[in-house]
């Protein structure tokens, strides 16, 4: 099949380099031209582990192209995929579609046959039919359907999430663009992983639901965790005792500084917001919003207790700043809020991350970057860490506490355990509801 990815971001270039994988033709169209200038030089813009190999051998198999040119990709097209970003409109907590509505008229104008446009991007319930309308308006001739396919990816895993789904979710209103969207994922549906088809509104509504369960799971295990410190419980015992428990599962009980990324905050917000218009108020959404931006604060005021009541001049290590682990991606990840305040009370601060830096140093300012652990250790009066990268969890503590002016940890992700802390000299060591 032929296939035109709109939008060549974290997941529009996952789902265009994966598509070409399984045999399809893909044309991944982007309007930003530095971007296009690096895939057609073979360079993966972001990072995503696997991403480059997988990439390289399938432009040399011919199946997959890059372009600025969106009339020539979606000319012939079987499916027109729109995978631009859906941020939160300024002021209102809203998705914002305005990325959306323009690749939707950019793409009717460029149509030449039956084509299904399929959104990917993660929008409100009744996007696809306003997508319609404004392909409809745009080009009344257009001979085509509109498809939700809500895409599940996590980043840093987010090959293997793409080839081996939980499940894929396809919404539509015809026969036609099932068959569409039935051919492009038949090798999955091949291999069993479950395709679940479904209508337009119920498959938009399945993405903000899955992303508010999974928020409220985290939350609601940072939520406990703030109390097992004050009842002398240990958060990792507890969620393992509940995670157990078949009806609940381990997955996403992992107390830490509270959720960040691409899609949970901004998701959140909308769907608290569809609520809202809708006069059914997404209260336990609402709350899960509330309570992971207390989360987020109060990591700040730990790290401040840990030095003794101010970091006023005192200089203190980072580690980790992307929102985790195998991604470039900073969007709202907690070290946003929690390295600026640490600055602004007057701390010095030191960072390293693996892959943090690029997007991190126009978002951090007033930090100096480092190499590694080790060299932002060297002289602190305190470490935290932020962002579980395998290489802060092999750490040498002992070389670590060594090279400290004050050797205090703050491991905001429960990698070390206490007792490991304080044997390497770790005079001070905190954690996450434990
Ligand atoms: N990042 C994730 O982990 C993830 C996971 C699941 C779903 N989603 C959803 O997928 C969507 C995309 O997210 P992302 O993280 O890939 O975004 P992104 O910001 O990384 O990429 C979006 C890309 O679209 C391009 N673009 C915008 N308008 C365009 C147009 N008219 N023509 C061509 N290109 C255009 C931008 O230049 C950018 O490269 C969002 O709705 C997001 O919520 C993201």
């Amino acid at each position: 099949m032929k296939i035109t990815m709109v939008g060549t971001g974290y997941v529009g270039l996952v789902s265009g380099v994966c598509f070409s994988d399984f045999g399809h033709e893909v044309i991944c169209v982007d309007k930003d031209p530095a971007k296009i200038a690096k895939l057609e030089a073979g360079e993966v813009p972001i990072y995503e582990p696997g991403l480059d190999a997988l990439m390289a051998r399938n432009v040399a198999a011919g199946r997959l192209s890059f372009t600025r040119d969106l009339a020539a990709a979606v000319d012939g097209a079987d499916a027109v995929f729109i995978a631009v970003g859906t941020p939160t409109r300024r002021g209102d907590g809203h998705a914002d579609l305005t990325y959306v509505m323009a690749a939707a008229e950019e793409i009717a104008a460029a149509l030449t046959g039956y084509a299904v446009i399929v959104t990917k991007s993660t929008v409100p319930v009744g996007t696809n039919r306003q997508v319609a309308r404004v392909i409809r308006k745009a080009n009344p001739a257009a001979e085509f359907d509109v498809a939700s396919n809500p895409e599940f990816l996590r980043e840093g895993a987010a090959i293997d999430d793409f080839m081996r789904p939980d499940r894929v979710v396809v919404g539509v209103q015809s026969e036609r663009a099932k068959e569409v969207m039935g051919g492009i994922y038949r090798p999955l549906f091949l291999r069993d992983f479950p395709v679940v088809y479904t209508d337009l509104e119920s498959a938009e509504m399945i993405k903000y639901a899955a992303n508010a369960f999974l928020a409220t799971k985290i939350t609601f295990i940072n939520e406990i965790a703030a109390l097992c410190e004050k009842v002398g419980a240990d958060v990792k015992s507890v969620a393992h005792g509940m995670g157990l428990d078949g009806r609940i599962g381990n997955k996403f009980l992992h107390a830490g500084p509270g959720y960040g990324g691409s899609c949970f905050p901004k998701d959140t917000q909308a769907l608290a917001r569809i609520g809202q218009d809708h006069a059914v108020p997404m209260q336990i959404t609402e709350a899960v919003i509330k309570v992971n931006g207390e989360v987020k604060r109060r990591m700040t005021d730990r790290v401040v207790d840990l030095c003794g009541g101010s970091v006023n001049g005192k200089v203190i290590a980072v580690l980790g700043v992307t929102f985790k682990p195998n991604t470039d991606d900073m969007r709202d990840a907690p070290s946003l809020t929690i390295v600026p305040a640490l600055v602004g009370a007057g701390a010095k601060v030191r960072v390293v991350d693996p892959q943090g830096r690029k997007e991190g140093e126009a978002l951090l300012p007033g930090v100096k970057w480092v190499e590694d652990a080790y060299q932002a250790a060297h002289g602190a009066d305190a470490v935290v860490l932020l962002t579980e990268w395998n290489e802060f969890r092999a750490l040498d503590l002992k070389k670590l506490a060594r090279k400290m002016e004050t050797p205090r940890m703050a491991d905001l992700r429960n990698v070390y355990s206490p007792k490991d802390a304080k044997k390497a000299g770790f005079e001070t060591y905190i954690s996450v509801g434990r």
